[in-house]
């Protein structure tokens, strides 16, 4: 399949007037399954969820191609002695799957994060045992898969093995996925 242009990929906050594109994938199942949001089922939904989620989340960005927002990347921060750590989640629209904007767009984060969050040494993330295409978003992007939670946790009531990865502060973003 052919990749996206990497320099076409950003990311930004988010708008109110992003509502349809966020709809496109927050509405859709298949990629919503792997994420524990409930799926949109309304454009008031998505507009009600932008302003009140998305804009005053600590650090959450619009991926986008162009100017058109095709998914998400957030991060959320630990507090107290859990503030050396932060957990990172995304999501792309199905029409954009296999092109490299989540790889782009999880590498363009690694790259701003640090300098945002002071605080934050090491991004962490949860994936299904099963999420292949996440799994290899991360390897992509460096992360070290640094073990199998067996049993872990429900998602939208199945219970799920997670891999859990990480990226510290000090790893180098590996130059050859772009
Ligand atoms: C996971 C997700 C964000 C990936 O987005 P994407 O833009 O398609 O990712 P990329 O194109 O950058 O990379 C996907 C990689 O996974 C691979 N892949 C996809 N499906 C796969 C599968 N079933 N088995 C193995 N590899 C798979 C692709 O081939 C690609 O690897 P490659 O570049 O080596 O060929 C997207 O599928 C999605 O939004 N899923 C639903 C939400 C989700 O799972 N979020 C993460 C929760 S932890």
């Amino acid at each position: 399949m052919e990749g996206v242009d990497p320099s076409a990929v950003s990311l930004r906050p988010f708008r109110i007037s992003d509502a349809d594109d966020f709809l496109s994938f927050a509405g859709d199942d298949q990629v919503t399954r792997f994420l524990r949001w409930n799926t949109l089922a309304s454009r008031e939904e998505a507009l009600a969820t932008i302003r009140d989620v998305c804009m005053p989340h600590p650090w959450r960005r619009a991926v986008c191609v162009g100017d058109r927002c095709v998914g998400v990347v957030s991060i959320w921060p630990g507090s107290g002695d859990d503030r050396c750590r932060a957990d990172i989640g995304y999501a792309v629209a199905r029409e954009w799957w296999g092109k490299g904007v989540a790889t782009r767009a999880v590498r363009m984060t690694l790259s701003q994060v640090f300098g945002d969050l002071p605080d934050v040494l090491r991004i962490q993330a949860f994936v299904g045992a099963d999420n292949k295409a996440s799994q290899r978003v991360l390897e992509k992007a460096g992360f070290t898969r640094d073990g199998l939670l067996r049993k872990y946790t429900y998602l939208k009531g199945t219970l799920q093995d997670l891999y859990l990865y990480s990226f510290l502060s000090t790893d180098v973003v590996p130059a050859a996925a772009d």
